[in-house]
């Protein structure tokens, strides 16, 4: 396992100067999000809590609409007009983003997390050059002159695997793999301890992503970076990331390192996940095997969001919300069938292994 302190020496800029250099890179805390809809508020986040450490790479799971994205956009305050984060706290070497001005936020956002956003490599501006579009944030956003940020942009196009020649390409004349390394490139521009891919590729042929997520192993290793990589492909997961966090309905269900939930998740809501998604081997089916359909969020069931839906279920479950418990191995789980007081000594479910990733 790598250092962390190694990795945080490897930056190439001075700590922000709030930070506390003893603070973990990154501790999300009790995160709620709202969104407002004529119908009513969208609870699409509620009661999110994990921790990112140098270097790490977490993972984040769950169906279409359990809030990966939005809490992705939280971490670098970019929510939708209608969104706002209600509660909780985003701190970054311990330095709590959520009560930051927009003007502070400029000194972390990008700078130190950055994110290629969803379906980003379509979103590309298409009259511009990408070389030009990667050297941008690097002049108004760390104040470098013309020729010097053309110059980190063309090594970050070779960083990424695209020849620096292509700098003047427009969006259109690259593939869609070029595009993404193009986007990671820009997420890249200025030296970052973070970065967020959200579904970075989803879009690609297996080859192709197989390919981007080399790089990002690559660049995880070479440049001290952390990763969130959200995806809906467990075995992407299982092939990148330490750590795993699945989420369902706006909570988190299960966290703990990936070996550990993905050989025997102790969370209902991930053994059908994981049920659902046979073996890396054989065919990529996703998550339409659960039965049912997660909750509306404007008016989610009581207790348990996944009760619904959980063969499992208890009569407590639709009453009262699961507490989180946290196991010696250090996975956490919010379910009813760990009692708290004994989380450590609690039989693992005899789920078979499903072999992802191996
Ligand atoms: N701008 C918005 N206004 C209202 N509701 C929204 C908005 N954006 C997202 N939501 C709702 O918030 C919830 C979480 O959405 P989010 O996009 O975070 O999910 P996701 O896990 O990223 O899904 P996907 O896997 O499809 O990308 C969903 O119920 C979604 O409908
Ligand atoms: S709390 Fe109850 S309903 Fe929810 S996942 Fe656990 S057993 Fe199922
Ligand atoms: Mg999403």
């Amino acid at each position: 396992m790598t250092d962390p302190a190694a990795i945080r020496g490897r930056r190439q800029w001075p700590l922000p100067k709030l930070a506390d250099p003893t603070a973990p890179l990154l501790l999300v805390d009790d995160l709620a999000v709202r969104f407002r809809m004529p119908e009513g508020s969208v609870k699409a986040v509620d009661g999110v809590s994990f921790r990112l450490d140098d270097g790490e790479a977490l993972g984040i799971a769950g169906e279409s609409g359990c809030g990966k994205t939005t809490t992705a956009l939280s971490l670098v305050r970019l929510l939708p007009a209608n969104g706002r984060i209600k509660s909780g706290k985003v701190e970054l070497f311990g330095i709590d983003l959520v009560p930051r001005t927009e003007q502070q936020l400029a000194r972390y956002r990008w700078r130190e997390i950055s994110i290629v956003f969803q379906g980003a490599m379509n979103a590309l501006n298409p009259v511009r050059r990408i070389g030009d579009a990667i050297a941008e944030p690097i002049e108004v956003r760390l104040g470098q002159s013309r020729d010097a940020s053309r110059k980190r942009a063309g090594e970050l196009l070779e960083l990424v695997g695209i020849p620096r020649q292509r700098a003047a390409a427009y969006p259109h004349e690259l593939s869609g793999g070029m595009r993404q390394r193009a986007m990671i490139a820009m997420a890249l521009a200025c030296d970052p301890a973070i970065v967020i891919g959200d579904e970075p590729t989803t879009a690609l042929d297996v080859m192709v992503q197989a390919q981007i997520l080399r790089l990002l192993e690559q660049l995880r290793r070479d440049l001290g970076l952390s990763l969130i990589l959200i995806t809906h492909d467990l075995s992407v997961i299982a092939e990148t990331c330490d750590r795993v966090m699945v989420m369902y309905a706006g909570r988190v269900a299960e966290e703990g390192p990936v070996r550990r939930v993905f050989s025997a998740p102790r969370h209902p809501y991930t053994q059908k996940l994981l049920s659902a998604f046979p073996n890396i081997h054989a065919d990529r089916r996703t998550l339409d095997v659960i039965p049912g359909m997660p909750p509306d969020l404007r008016n989610p069931p009581p207790g348990c969001r996944f009760a619904p839906r959980c063969p499992m279920a208890m009569p407590v479950c639709t009453e009262v919300v699961p507490p989180e418990v946290r196991f010696a191995d250090g996975v956490r789980v919010a379910c009813h069938l760990y009692p708290t007081a004994d989380a450590a000594t609690v039989a693992v479910p005899a789920t078979p292994a499903r072999g992802i990733g191996t």
